[in-house]
């Protein structure tokens, strides 16, 4: 079986080795590629250092609304792949010996996933959410409290690209649906290879392509055309949702993603379509 041969027959949960060759792309065309998740702000071109400020007014906008928009854009699917993230995850219900067991979720928004990991763990694990936005933040912190989560939790507003913590520092660190928000995405996969401690993971939940013929038209006609339209309906402005969308198109794909990961130091990194690679969970070590 060659390396990029699915190694499951379930296509919609099909776990592939990412490609050994740093060549899934030249370097410059990867260097083009960097450039251009850095001034794109979906399709539309932006200058040097524009697109975070862009990306934070989007997520101020649609934090009281982010999670009900969530559910309805993805029907529902993104609890079973936050599920299947954290499953994956499987943090320890034990604390190592003499310490605390450290997650970091990073772009953490309302905290989704740092609470399914404190859950996980039997109340074990604790998670700190860093998210840039602190109206997001925010969210997530109340929603925290109303479930009983505090003590387990922090919520630090800080960018991906500059982490306010020490070199190996986290046993694990989380990033879902955020990675293709943060204009430099190799300083943020540097910054989580830092504070990683030896022996850590790393796993990212991002949208991906779609690689099951009918269903990539089906699920363009559905991101195209009906999510601005649901958020016109639901939050009074398809704007922010129409940047979701394109920027899920201008995200690279499985394997030049994995390839970025590499890059960024991680070792053993493979990825899992799930729902036909509506999404795909990626995954790298540190050792
Ligand atoms: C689509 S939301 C994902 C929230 C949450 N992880 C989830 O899965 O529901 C993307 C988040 O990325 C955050 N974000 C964007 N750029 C960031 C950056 N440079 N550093 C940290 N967070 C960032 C946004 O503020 C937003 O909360």
């Amino acid at each position: 079986m060659n390396q990029n041969e699915t190694t499951s027959n379930d296509a919609s949960r099909a776990t592939q080795q990412a490609p050994r060759a740093r060549s899934v792309d030249s370097d410059v065309a990867r260097a083009a590629r960097a450039e251009d998740m850095r001034n794109s702000f979906g399709f539309r071109k932006v200058g040097d250092g524009e697109k975070q400020a862009l990306v934070d007014d989007v997520f101020h906008k649609v934090a009281r609304r982010y999670d009900v928009m969530n559910d309805l854009m993805s029907g529902g699917m993104h609890r079973l792949w936050k599920d299947a993230m954290v499953a994956r995850l499987a943090p320890p219900r034990k604390n190592p010996a003499g310490r605390q067991w450290r997650s970091l979720d990073v772009a953490g928004g309302t905290g989704d996933i740092a609470m399914r990991i404190v859950e996980a763990s039997g109340r074990t694990a604790h998670v700190t959410v860093l998210d840039i936005n602190g109206s997001m933040l925010a969210v997530g912190a109340e929603r925290a409290e109303k479930r009983g989560l505090s003590p387990w939790l922090d919520f630090v507003e800080a960018n991906a690209e500059e982490l306010p913590f020490g070199d190996g520092e986290f046993d694990a660190y989380t990033i879902a649906f955020g990675i293709r928000n943060v204009p430099q995405i190799d300083k943020a996969l540097g910054e989580a290879f830092r504070v990683l401690r030896h022996g850590g993971r790393l796993l990212c939940l991002e949208f991906s392509e779609v690689d099951v013929p009918v269903l990539d038209r089906i699920y363009d006609q559905w991101s195209m055309n009906a999510i601005p339209r649901i958020g016109q309906a639901v939050a009074g402005d398809g704007e922010p949702y129409r940047y979701l969308v394109e920027s899920v198109r201008k995200f690279p794909n499985q394997q030049r993603f994995a390839a970025m990961i590499r890059d960024a130091g991680f070792s053993r990194v493979d990825f899992t379509n799930m729902t036909g690679g509506v999404a795909a969970l990626h995954s790298g070590w540190k050792l």
